[in-house]
């Protein structure tokens, strides 16, 4: 039996537009090669983009399980971030340029962004915080994040950031496990037009973390006529952010790092349990962002960098903040929601900042498709060059879509596969030399070696199985936070006897070409009739018909198949749904893909069960289709979506 049959073909590639190849920054492909016949020579190359304030002595340590990089090196990530370009050629290049939900703007240069920086981690250790430290960061999504999180690094305390839409209950288990001294927060952000209160939320979970002492709390208005939003302060725990910094000095010595001193610790969920905190150290994982930020997004002197993503995610950590100020770029940041206070606020904001690089997640990409094509084509989108695309993977049709609506043809797009866990960009095209297939992250990144193996650990050269990382990669994580036990188990003993092959708990195929498909996580492969299916093709199968948006696909217990597949969609604004249009889709896949997934229900629905960072929770869709009790909702985003589903599923039923 296959681990994962392949069942759609795709035959559409695009070859780099040579105008962009003539100017890229990478455009050579004998960079594969050198970095396959020697990949620490590669890393060690691409390392040399930072600043060290000390040579390393060895650039891999490798004993499976574990792996050190840059052994013996130290260096320090916010002055790789800022020292360096606020000091040198880049002190009025603007760092950040915000912009808040209501429309409030601040633009920081590199040399304000030094002041700021310098300030709070002076700040920070006149409240006690030293090297090892625990911080957690719970804030909006404004410029304050990032100047935390490179104050903890410019002292090297280790930064726990928690996302601000997560609950009391979550934000408290983080602390808890981290046992972290500090919480900067917020009295609130904005989000859809509401104001998510942080510091109420912050205080009930503070009620049961002893191990802080101290709570900075930025006033999210501070120094604008908008009104405060109201919160309560403890005294003499409670501190304002404004208050602090208008008695800090600037200036003051980075502490040098070992490379292998820890970063961060960011907490992942994954599909059971509770989250893991994930591990990052310093050289490693400020060279492998650095250079792909630079590789991959083709970054340029003058470029003006979108990355959509919320500091709460690993996205945010290393394609907001490390990679592209690492860099010296230009990077754009936005607090709210994408239909914030309508349907077309992101291509507003590329329109006015000139934004030439969006990155961004197929999750907000099925939403535009959905709205419809006339909210882009509003404004002019011509600034941009490159797209970028990650977080699940990206339908086929909805890979198209981005391509048309926003790239008009003319930007190469970056299917970028990761993880928390590798904590860069692992898999994707170089856009200045690979061909694109709609739907496929394409191949390994230089310096990065992946297989497909059946779970004997045989290499499969053509079909469907289990994704494997053959080699370690400077930015992967370390270990989990006070569980190294658990860190063994769930990366690296997949194969028994092969402790250096690291699970990223995906399956994928390949195709003749050797191009990587993603097919989705694991314990989402659907078994119909001894065929083991992936979601995503399926999946995309279906937004390939021009009514659908976007679908979710999953098994549900069938007497003769063993399963059977409900598939849940979400129609364009302009199409309606109806007991045809539900006929028409189940004849459209088994066209497509065959008569093996053909679903048995197609089930309409307003929205589709989502993590807070974008994914679709199958688990949850399972549970409805199956008509069980829901599993665990507590890291669903909005609890109403699925309820509504539940209902509407059970009057499906005969
Ligand atoms: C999925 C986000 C297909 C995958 C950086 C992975 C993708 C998980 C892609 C990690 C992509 C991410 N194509 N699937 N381009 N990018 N994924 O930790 O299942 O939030 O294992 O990191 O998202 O999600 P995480």
């Amino acid at each position: 039996m296959n681990e994962i049959d392949a069942l759609l073909t795709e035959e559409r590639k695009f070859p780099p537009p040579p105008k962009f190849v003539a100017n890229a920054v990478v455009n050579d492909p004998a960079i594969y090669d050198e970095a396959e016949r020697d990949p620490e020579a590669y890393w060690a190359r691409e390392a040399a983009r930072l600043e060290w304030i000390q040579p390393w002595t060895q650039v891999l340590d490798w004993t499976p399980p574990h792996f050190k990089w840059f052994v013996g090196g130290k260096l320090n990530a916010a002055a790789n971030c800022v020292d360096r370009h606020a000091l040198g050629p880049r002190r009025d290049k603007p760092a950040l340029i915000w912009e808040g939900e209501p429309g409030d703007k601040r633009t920081i240069t590199y040399g304000e962004l030094y002041s700021e920086v310098t300030r709070f981690a002076n700040a920070l250790k006149s409240l006690g915080v030293t090297k090892g430290d625990r911080v957690a960061v719970y804030l909006p999504l404004i410029p304050e994040a990032a100047i935390a999180m490179l104050a903890c690094a410019r002292i090297g305390a280790i930064h726990s950031v928690v996302f601000g839409g997560f609950s009391p209950d979550s934000l408290r288990d983080r602390i808890i496990d981290a046992e972290a001294r500090v919480l900067i927060t917020a009295d609130g952000g904005y989000r859809r037009g509401g104001v998510v209160a942080l510091k109420a939320n912050a205080d009930k979970a503070l009620a049961e973390t002893p191990s802080i002492e101290h709570v900075v709390v930025v006033q999210r208005n501070h120094g604008t006529s908008s009104e405060q939003i109201s919160c309560s302060m403890q005294q003499p725990r409670d501190l304002w952010w404004h208050e602090l910094m208008q008695k800090a000095p600037e200036g003051g010595d980075p502490v040098p790092m070992d490379a292998e001193d820890i970063l961060y610790i960011l907490y992942t969920s994954g599909t059971t349990g509770n989250p893991k905190g994930v591990v990052h150290t310093t050289g490693g994982y400020m060279t492998a962002v650095t250079s792909t930020t630079r590789n991959v997004f083709d970054l340029r002197e003058d470029d003006v960098f979108w990355c959509t993503a919320d500091v709460g995610w690993v996205t945010g950590h290393s394609y907001l903040v490390y990679g592209p100020l690492s860099n010296g770029a230009t990077c754009v940041m936005y607090e709210g929601a994408p239909d914030w206070p309508d349907k077309d606020r992101f291509w507003a904001l590329i329109a006015k900042h000139k934004i030439t690089i969006l990155y961004t997640a197929p999750t907000a990409i099925r939403a535009f498709m959905k709205w419809g094509d006339q909210y882009p084509a509003r404004h002019d989108l011509s600034s941009l060059r490159l797209l970028g695309s990650v977080g699940e993977p990206i339908n086929p049709e909805a890979w198209i879509w981005y391509s048309r609506h926003i790239g008009h043809d003319r930007c190469p797009i970056v299917d970028t596969w990761w993880q928390t866990e590798t904590g860069s960009i692992v898999i994707s095209p170089l856009p200045g030399i690979t061909s694109t297939k709609p739907g496929s992250a394409t191949f390994p990144l230089p310096g990065c070696s992946a297989d497909l193996l059946d779970s004997n650990g045989r290499s499969i050269p053509v079909g469907g199985g289990l994704l494997a990382l053959t080699r370690p990669i400077p930015s992967m994580l370390r270990t989990v936070w006070g569980d190294d036990e658990r860190y063994r188990k769930t990366y690296f003993s997949k194969w028994p006897g092969r402790p250096d092959l690291y699970f990223p708990g995906d399956g994928a195929k390949r195709d003749e070409e050797g191009f990587y498909w993603i097919l989705g996580r694991v314990d989402d492969v659907l078994n119909v009739a001894g065929h083991r299916i992936g979601t995503m093709e399926v999946e995309s199968a279906l937004v390939e018909h021009p009514a659908v948006a976007e679908a979710a696909v999953v098994g549900k217990a069938h007497e003769l198949k063993g399963q059977a597949l409900a598939a849940f969609v979400t129609v364009r604004a302009s199409h309606q749904s109806s007991p045809e249009l539900a006929t028409e889709l189940k004849q459209f896949v088994a066209d497509k893909i065959g008569a093996i997934a053909r679903p048995d229900d197609i089930i309409f629905a307003a929205d589709l069960p989502k993590t807070r960072s974008g994914k679709i929770m199958r688990r949850l869709l399972r549970d409805i289709a199956e008509g069980r009790a829901l599993g665990d909702t507590t890291t669903l985003a909005d609890a109403a979506v699925v309820e509504g589903l539940k209902q509407q599923y059970e009057s499906l039923e005969p």
